[in-house]
């Protein structure tokens, strides 16, 4: 018998030793080298899925608080009291418009200056919500942000994830910049459209100033976009732009063109489902001029931009800057696009009646315009090949580069400016069909 009570003594403390360490192994956690690398990446990747649908949720809780607050105070001021219970079951107004706006930013603590502005002429928080995607892991810059975001819901922030070292062969290495700059755009675009869900958005960069009618101008524009299958984007940017080329008396005045602006724009999440599959590693700005990757859509632009970069010290150095973008206008007067007709921008209206145009209109040459006094009349310039077509625009004081065959802010060829008080014309001389990819 005690032989068997021994047995069984050592049978039960075996039993609670075997119990013991299962527990103990159970609870403690497995080392990160024990596990399979692609293991930790799928972790990983699951965790920032989390955070992003986390950000999306407090994005969407603060839009909502944003609403019910203006509902309540417009309630208020006609006299009618309404409390919390009830605001809970206001929801079935007409979905509303949101344009929100993507500011891009990396390492420069003047995106200070650049949501300064956005929140300064910010008619509406609910319409234009704030969204800083922020590259580079620049902490002074984080701090910038952070800011903005701690003080106004309707401002957030996230970080791209992805700060991985891009692989270059030697010969493209002093390209890393526009490498980090297409990859971070593909990031904040699907995470605007896919993780937050948004319908479009306006993308600024962290050195752009705005004018004061920039919202008004996307806001007016916005229908255009969802009407007109033939646009892509609305950009508030003029290549052209610089005083003595534009109409300074005409800031209501818009374009369409095939030459993509970029410097504020504005895009539909199913453009950009289309774009992101075949989004390219660099150079996205060049990528998009490429007709063939826009399905040969055309954008709008402004007569007198409504963006200013102050960006000198950025990834394209500073030439460009001091000879193009310095000069560039920025449109100071209060244009209301909301209550404009712009169906004149239409393809249906705007091709047609250009036609008209170009065919009533004198022709002349630019030795002769040279000579002409300043008048009114405008007049028509044709041009037969590259050559041709550099040579004039240089004596107009227009950019001469092209993208894909594409002459800045062309279309279908035909660029138009101001010279000497004068609309200008600078059409093809011959029937034109496409660009010519071996232009430029
Ligand atoms: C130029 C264009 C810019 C375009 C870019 C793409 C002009 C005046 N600028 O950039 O519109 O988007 O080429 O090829 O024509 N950034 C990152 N990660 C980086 C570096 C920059 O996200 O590692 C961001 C910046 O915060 C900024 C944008 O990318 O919002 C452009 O960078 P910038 O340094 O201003 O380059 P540009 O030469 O102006
Ligand atoms: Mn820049």
């Amino acid at each position: 018998m005690r032989v068997y009570t021994k047995r069984l003594l050592i049978a039960i403390v075996c039993l609670l030793l075997i119990w013991l360490v299962t527990l103990y192994s159970s609870m403690i956690e497995v080392p990160r080298s024990l596990l399979e690398a692609h293991d930790v990446q799928n972790m990983e990747k699951r965790i920032e899925i989390l955070h992003q649908e986390l950000n999306y949720q407090k994005v969407q809780t603060n839009q909502l608080k944003i609403k019910l607050e203006e509902v309540k105070s417009a309630q208020e001021a006609r006299g009618i009291n309404i409390n919390d219970d009830e605001l809970g079951r206001v929801d079935d107004f007409d979905s509303p418009l949101i344009l929100p706006i993507l500011v891009m930013a990396c390492d420069r603590v003047t995106v200070e200056r650049c949501l300064d502005n956005l929140v300064k002429y910010r008619p509406d928080k609910t319409i234009f919500p704030i969204i800083v995607s922020q590259d580079c892991d620049h902490n002074a810059t984080y701090h910038v942000i952070k800011k903005f975001t701690d003080s106004d819901p309707s401002i957030n922030v996230v970080k791209q994830p992805d700060q991985s070292v891009i692989p270059l062969p030697r010969a493209k290495v002093k390209f890393v910049g526009y490498y980090k700059i297409a990859r971070h755009f593909k990031f904040a675009l699907n995470y605007v459209f896919n993780t937050l869900g948004y319908e479009a958005v306006i993308i600024v960069e962290d050195d752009l100033d705005i004018s004061p009618d920039f919202y008004e101008y996307f806001l007016g524009t916005y229908s255009l976009l969802v009407q007109d299958p033939s646009l892509w984007c609305i950009s508030a940017w003029n290549d052209n732009g610089k005083p003595d080329v534009i109409d300074m008396s005409t800031p209501e005045l818009l374009h369409r063109t095939d030459f993509f602006p970029g410097l504020g724009w504005m895009i539909r999440k199913h453009t950009w489902m289309k774009l992101e599959s075949k989004w390219p590693p660099a150079f996205f700005d060049d990528w998009l001029r490429n007709p063939e990757n826009t399905e040969g859509k055309a954008c709008i632009r402004p007569e007198i931009s409504r963006t200013y970069t102050f960006g000198k010290v950025g990834v394209s150095k500073g030439l460009f800057f001091e000879n193009h973008l310095k000069t560039n206008v920025l449109n100071k007067q209060f244009v209301e696009f909301t209550k404009l007709d712009l169906n004149y921008l239409l393809k249906k209206f705007y091709d047609p009646s250009l036609d008209t145009l170009l065919d009533s209109m004198p022709t002349t040459t630019i030795e002769e315009l040279e000579d002409m006094r300043a008048g009114t009349v405008p007049v028509k310039l044709t041009y037969l090949n590259s050559k041709s077509y550099q040579h004039q625009a240089r004596m107009l004081g227009l950019m001469d580069d092209f993208r894909s065959g594409v002459p800045r802010t062309a279309y279908r060829g035909i660029v138009t400016c101001k010279y000497r008080g004068r609309r200008v014309y600078l059409a093809p001389a011959f029937r034109w069909e496409k660009y010519d990819p071996s232009w430029g």
